[in-house]
């Protein structure tokens, strides 16, 4: 049997229009300009309209991944969507997208890994077009995480945003892949830390929605080691390092989370692709958001090798090394 390797064939994004400025909130909640900036680096986040859901925000980016892949979305026989937010508790939010697309073929499922989301679904979409069961995926993440704040808590409701992000893979035979594609993904879980960033709610529990609780200062406390960690056990399975890296483009959380894993890691700061500025920590959406930006500002070329890393609620830590 012929070696298979999933390749990147189209990067696409979508943010709800409604921005939301550090100014705007510090009109509703005690909080300043100043503090948000300084403590996370986040400017503006970007909320979906009323009525806008976490499938219209993924279906905007899938079509914007599948035009940069010159694509149609009856090619894709698989989609793996990272949410936290979906539309309903079931069907599927991916059931949704899949059908908005007009794909009638193939499977579509949800992942959930919160803010590790799209690392985890990037890597399940790789095992299975590595397996040859299917030939092209849309992995997709997609958070309508206003949905779940407490906007009375000036603690968490400043970090998050909304938005998508959508990444095409394709299984390509290994020799005509090249160097190109998914080199290796590491997942790791220790659910002893569920309770320090989790949502309040559920079907089994409360029966209802619920909001999104976290205690900072813990998941700060942790984020940079298990980070390099999982990042070292990506150098370390493949002999790629910070050197011979060319793109670092990890969750967009906390600029201070971003700027200390760069640095213990010894990753050239010129290297380390950032967005948080622009739209918060918008959880499994994040990376497709920064990667999307990264490919059509000029910066992740073909053959480059990009390394990428998530940590969120569960505790869940992810990281991925991608020759493009
Ligand atoms: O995907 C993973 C998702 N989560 C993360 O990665 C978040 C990880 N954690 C963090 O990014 C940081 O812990 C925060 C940004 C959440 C908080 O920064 P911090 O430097 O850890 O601040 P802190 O929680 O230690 O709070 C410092 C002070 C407190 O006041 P006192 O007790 O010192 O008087 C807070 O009450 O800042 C206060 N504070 C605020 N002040 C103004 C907390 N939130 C705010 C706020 N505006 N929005």
């Amino acid at each position: 049997m012929s070696v298979i390797r999933s390749v990147v064939r189209g990067v696409g994004s979508y943010l709800p229009e409604r921005l939301v400025t550090n100014a705007d909130l510090a009109a509703e909640v005690d909080t300043s300009d100043e503090w948000i900036v300084q403590r996370t680096g986040i400017r503006e986040r970007h909320i979906a309209a009323d009525g806008q859901m976490t499938s219209d925000l993924g279906v905007r980016a899938a079509r914007s991944a599948l035009a940069d892949a010159g694509l149609e979305a009856s090619d894709i026989d698989l989609i793996v969507l990272a949410t936290s937010t979906p539309d309903q508790t079931f069907p599927a939010t991916a059931a949704t997208i899949q059908a908005e697309l007009g794909i009638t073929h193939g499977a579509a499922f949800d992942l959930q890994a919160v803010c590790s989301g799209f690392v985890f679904a990037l890597s399940t979409a790789d095992a299975h077009l590595r397996t040859g069961m299917f030939k092209r995926a849309l992995v997709i993440g997609a958070e309508t995480f206003s949905r779940i704040l407490d906007w009375t808590d000036r603690g968490t409701c400043v970090l998050f945003g909304d938005g998508a992000g959508a990444v095409v893979l394709e299984g390509v035979a290994a020799e005509a892949a090249g160097a190109r594609g998914v080199i290796t993904s590491h997942l790791r879980t220790d659910g002893r830390h569920r309770t320090k960033l989790y949502v309040d709610g559920g079907p089994s529990s409360t029966q209802t929605v619920g909001h999104l609780r976290m205690e900072g200062r813990e998941v700060f406390r942790h984020a940079v080691g298990m980070i390099t960690d999982v990042i070292e056990d990506a150098f370390a399975a493949t002999g790629e390092s910070a050197d011979t890296i060319q793109w670092f483009v990890p969750h967009q959380a906390n600029r201070r989370i971003i700027d200390a894993s760069a640095q213990k890691l010894q990753i050239a700061p010129g290297k380390v692709v950032t967005t948080v500025d622009r739209h918060g920590n918008t959880s499994a959406a994040y990376i497709k958001l920064a990667l999307d930006v990264a490919r059509k500002d000029g910066r992740i070329q073909d053959g480059d090798l990009v390394l990428l890393e998530a940590m969120g609620g569960g505790f869940t830590w992810a990281s991925a090394l991608v020759r493009w």
